[in-house]
């Protein structure tokens, strides 16, 4: 009997409408477009206004992502939205989307920061290839600009809002090779919300203390430790895979910096020409950076059937990984 694996069927992708720029940006921060470039390679990124929700922006993400599949919503029966910034910490964020798009089955959150469309998608996959689920919808949305401290300009400069989002169906041949999923939770303090869960709950004092923004104390170490994190799970998830950097057809790694892309691939010796990069005006979107990534790529032709596309991200926990990924889904239709 032929086993059962997991393919991704269709992509999609939203970003709020809003774009801001550098130049916006540095008129109430005290910043430069120049710095922000040079230090980063952004230049703009997209920020949610109204009823932009995370799970809204997840919802149109995901209805493009069924409609490119040619999936109908309501053969979806397990739902998995990676996020740290959704609706409310209650209900789910996967809760919410199911309403939008008017669905049922199991569905739940899952914080693994700008690694959770990773983890997402390997847990989907098992559930596919175990007969688990038949339609599995991997989301990743962050409204990041919620949580952002426009007084701290190290930190506020690199981050946007968005969604991806990628349905999963049954298949004869592996779709996702395989996966490596890592995290070390002693290192909570480089990249935190500090205030507004059960351990420091919200407050008069955390509120004019500004803890529930994101924190990031020591930017550099956080990306010595990103570059090291996704540069060691691509390698040994190639490893693992019984494959080289050869094999790859494109590299769609988390989209955080262009610099701390050209590290990685400066250390794996990978060319150039086979990264996907689109940070430039979209920005950090954590969770959502890889499945935007992906969706661009397909939707600008970069990736076909057949080919291998390898992701890797670092974030908060501290936590990374990787995806390997056999390509079987034809680009959409420009309509859809
Ligand atoms: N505009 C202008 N000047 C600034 C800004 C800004 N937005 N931010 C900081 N500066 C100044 C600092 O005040 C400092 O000035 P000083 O020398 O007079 O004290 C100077 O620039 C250098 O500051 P550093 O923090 O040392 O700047 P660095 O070169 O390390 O760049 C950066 C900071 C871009 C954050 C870098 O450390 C980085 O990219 N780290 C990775 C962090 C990251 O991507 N985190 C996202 C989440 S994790 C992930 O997704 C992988």
């Amino acid at each position: 009997m032929t086993q059962r694996r997991a393919r991704i069927a269709g992509l999609g992708s939203a970003l709020p409408k809003r774009l801001v720029t550098n130049d916006e940006l540095s008129k109430t921060v005290d910043t430069t477009d120049e710095w922000i470039h040079s230090r980063t390679g952004i230049r703009a990124r997209h920020f949610a206004e109204g009823d932009e929700t995370a799970s809204r922006l997840g919802a149109t993400a995901a209805e493009r992502a069924l409609a490119a599949a040619g999936v109908d919503p309501a053969a979806v029966d397990l739902t998995i939205v990676a996020t740290f910034t959704g609706d409310q910490p209650l209900p789910s964020t996967a809760s919410f989307l199911q309403a939008h798009l008017g669905i049922t089955g199991a569905a739940f959150d899952l914080a693994a920061a700008c690694a959770g469309f990773i983890y997402a998608l390997e847990i989907a996959s098992t559930q596919i290839a175990t007969g688990g689920a038949e339609t599995a919808l991997v989301v990743g949305t962050e409204v990041m600009s919620t949580y952002l401290n426009f007084d701290d300009r190290t930190t506020c400069v690199l981050f946007g809002d968005g969604a991806g989002a990628a349905v999963l169906r049954p298949g004869d041949e592996p779709g996702l090779l395989g996966s490596v999923l890592e995290n070390d939770g002693r290192h909570t303090g480089l990249l935190q919300i500090p205030a507004g869960g059960s351990r420091a709950p919200a407050s008069e004092t955390t509120l004019a203390a500004r803890e529930h923004f994101v924190h990031m104390p020591d930017g550099r170490e956080v990306f010595k430790r990103a570059v090291r994190g996704m540069t060691e799970a691509g390698s040994r998830l190639l490893e693992k895979a019984g494959m080289s950097l050869d094999d790859v057809t494109l590299l769609v790694p988390h989209q955080a910096n262009a610099r701390i892309i050209k590290a990685v691939a400066d250390r794996l010796s990978f060319p150039p020409d086979r990264i996907y990069i689109d940070l430039e005006e979209v920005g950090n979107t954590s969770a959502a950076s890889i499945p935007i990534a992906l969706d661009h790529a397909w939707r600008e032709g970069r990736l076909h059937p057949g080919d291998v596309v390898m992701t890797v991200a670092f974030g908060a926990g501290l936590s990374w990984g990787a995806n390997l990924i056999r390509w079987t889904a034809e680009p959409p239709r420009e309509d859809v």
